[in-house]
């Protein structure tokens, strides 16, 4: 990277943990891009002052995480139609004409771990969602695009639940519960959306919504698993599998938006997983 190397950064509060400066870095270094990205710890009163002047100042494109992929909207005129169907922005592109552009990746994230890495089908599959909040309405469209039979959105607040499946409901077969009310018969795919995992919590699920055939995915991650893939291992679950694929698969589809070359996200996923070096008292 050199002085004219084009600025990026990752917006959030707090946003000190972000995996994405590492995982940007390892992606221009493969593609040979010169660029820079950065972190930028914004409160919300912040948020609109401060991405007015990155991009005055020469900056190129933003991710927005938590918690202002909502509010962030109202700094930009242009959304892709799968942002405006997420409610959320999570890229900010840097147009030719100086226009800002706003897309949302994370249902594209999603989508390509769970069919490309992971090589799941859901054409004709049961899938439950777990969650009703930005993470859950990010990814409702495209996965009713994969035409499921059925899609339910189980919700501790089951209000929350019904509102989406009012605003979805054309895209496909979709239905709202509360966690006590699923039916216990085995989904193919269970998605955890809630930020339960990220406070250790594990939802009040029945048993019997897990097969020896179920796929269980925790949108969040962590190192040492979750709560939610730690109860679908109990259960009997095929798989129980963290959202760290989708943090580097939405990564790919930002960079490929920002740079206009999709960077090869197998080793970026395999560097993160990586466990850390083991520290030994002998040089
Ligand atoms: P995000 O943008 O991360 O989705 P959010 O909009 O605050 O954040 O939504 C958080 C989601 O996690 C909601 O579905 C919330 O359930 P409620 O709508 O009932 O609040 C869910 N959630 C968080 N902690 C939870 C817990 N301990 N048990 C059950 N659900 C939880």
């Amino acid at each position: 990277m050199n002085s004219t190397a084009d600025r990026y950064a990752v917006v959030g509060y707090p946003v000190k943990h972000s995996r994405s400066p590492f995982i940007h870095a390892m992606f221009a270094k493969q593609t040979d891009q010169n660029l820079s990205y950065q972190m930028m710890e914004v409160t919300p009163q912040q948020l609109e002052t401060e991405v007015k002047k990155f991009f005055e100042s020469g900056g190129k494109g933003l991710n927005i995480t938590v918690p202002h992929k909502q509010a962030i909207r109202s700094c930009t005129r242009f959304q892709t139609p799968r942002a405006e169907l997420a409610g959320a922005i999570n890229t900010l592109v840097l147009m030719q004409d100086g226009t800002l552009l706003g897309d949302n990746t994370d249902g594209v994230g999603l989508l390509t771990d769970l069919t490309q890495n992971l090589n799941a089908q859901l054409r004709d599959k049961r899938i439950l969602m777990l969650g009703a909040g930005g993470a859950a309405r990010g990814v409702i469209a495209p996965l009713l695009q994969q035409a499921p039979t059925e899609l339910v959105i189980a919700n501790r607040n089951v209000e929350r639940a019904d509102r989406l499946v009012e605003e979805f409901m054309t895209l496909g077969s979709l239905s709202s519960v509360a966690f006590e009310a699923i039916e216990p018969v085995p989904f193919d795919f269970i998605i955890n959306a809630t930020s339960a995992s990220l406070q250790g919590e594990m939802l009040a699920l029945p048993t019997g919504i897990v097969g020896e055939h179920t796929l269980c995915y925790d949108m969040a991650y962590a190192k040492d698993g979750t709560v939610f893939t730690r109860w679908a291992k109990q259960q009997g679950a095929a798989e129980a599998v963290l959202g760290w694929g989708m943090l580097v698969e939405q990564a790919a589809e930002s960079f490929f938006l920002w740079r206009g070359i999709r960077p090869d996200t197998k080793p970026v996923l395999e560097a993160l997983l990586k466990p850390p070096p083991r520290t030994s008292a002998t040089p």
